[in-house]
């Protein structure tokens, strides 16, 4: 390594969204320049919520992949409060879903089929705990009368810890955490617990999302994702636990493309799109923390480890050469603006 050059081990992107059709075929071959797999969530419309969903989904993305490295999509299921024991055991069979996640209702885009009470989950809790499948957790809660910017926190004493405590052998990745209580709470857990992190929650807070870098103040739906970015002293948590070294934290960009007048709009949708730039963000986060030689066990060593996967192989390279993030790209037959548009980057993967 040396300081205008990075080569490490490919990274994995285990938290992912593509969605379908013509629009994944656009943003695919982004993700698969940078990933050797992705963990691909199922909130598509309707749902992907048995084996032979994922498998139908899988092939689709496997057609549209563009001639390059080898690229592995992760499959997933979404949890519903009628997911059967067997559709679990199926899964785990299937070898090629490697989790099941839980949207809770309302939580966010495409969650209106999701877990009303887990209680209702328990016989497929039982299931995954018993197959050993990971749970893959939007920690929100969705009561009106919880303020947005809590709703992580209160997720982790209302749902999450007797989550655990009812099933202490399963194998849980509490994702995209954006607090200092979700940090602290991965810290200090028993049991087999994970956590991903955005790179967009790792640069910006949420001033971002009133405000531009020169301060002048405006709303930037582009900047708005749930959970939402929170204050400063939670993001250099966040900074902290990703550059730790802790096994317990991975990267899960949670790129997550929507047309651009769905985001400019007076009900805007939640999610960043940064598959483009991925890489590239999580570097010069870990740069501004002095901690770029930490970067390579977070994003190529802690995610396989925790699925019980293999390390990859291959490696990518960072040259160190500025570049400005693109204002669109083609979505379908519509456009995506994606997060920092316009803006500079130091970092730029080369292969
Ligand atoms: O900001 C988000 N966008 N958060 C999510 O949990 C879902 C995602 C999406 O699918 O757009
Ligand atoms: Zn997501």
């Amino acid at each position: 390594m040396t300081a205008d050059t990075l080569t490490i081990t490919r990274p994995d992107d285990w938290h992912l969204h593509l969605r379908d059709g013509a629009a994944m075929a656009d943003v695919l071959p982004y993700t698969a320049k940078q990933f050797a797999r992705a963990i691909v969530m199922p909130n598509l419309k309707p749902p992907v919520t048995t084996v032979a969903l994922a498998a139908a989904y899988r092939e689709r993305i496997l057609r549209a992949l563009p001639a390059g490295p080898a690229f592995e999509p992760l499959m997933t299921l979404y949890l519903t409060d009628n997911t059967p024991a067997d559709e679990i055991r199926r899964a785990k069979e299937s070898g090629f879903v490697h989790g099941v996640k839980l949207y809770p209702a309302g939580a966010t885009t495409h969650s209106d089929a999701g877990v009303t009470s887990l209680a209702k989950c328990a016989r497929a809790l039982e299931a995954m705990q018993a197959v050993d499948l990971p749970l893959l957790v939007h920690g929100e809660v969705t009561h009106a009368h919880v303020d947005v910017f809590d709703r992580e926190q209160v997720f982790i004493d209302e749902v999450l810890e007797p989550l655990r405590r009812d099933f202490p052998q399963l194998r849980v990745v509490f994702e995209h955490i954006t607090t200092q209580q979700a940090v602290d709470y991965v810290l200090e857990a028993r049991g087999r617990i994970g956590a991903t992190i955005t790179a967009h929650h790792l640069l910006y807070n949420r001033n971002a999302i009133f405000l531009t870098p020169e301060g002048r103040a405006g709303v930037r739906p582009h900047y708005y994702c749930l959970p939402v970015l929170k204050r400063e002293p939670h993001r250099q948590a966040l900074l902290r636990a990703a550059t730790s070294g802790n096994p317990r934290f991975f990267l899960g960009t949670d790129s997550a493309p929507h047309p651009k007048g769905d985001k400019e709009n007076a009900c805007g949708c939640a999610g960043c799109f940064t598959a483009a730039s991925a890489l590239e963000m999580y570097a010069m986060a870990f740069e501004q923390a002095g901690a770029l030689d930490k970067l390579e066990a977070f994003a190529s060593f802690h995610g396989p480890d925790f699925y019980g996967l293999p390390r990859n192989r291959s490696k990518v390279t960072l040259e160190r050469r500025a570049w400005t993030v693109p204002n669109e790209l083609k979505f379908g037959d519509a456009t995506i603006v994606p997060l920092a548009a316009g803006e500079a980057l130091p970092w730029k993967v080369t292969t």
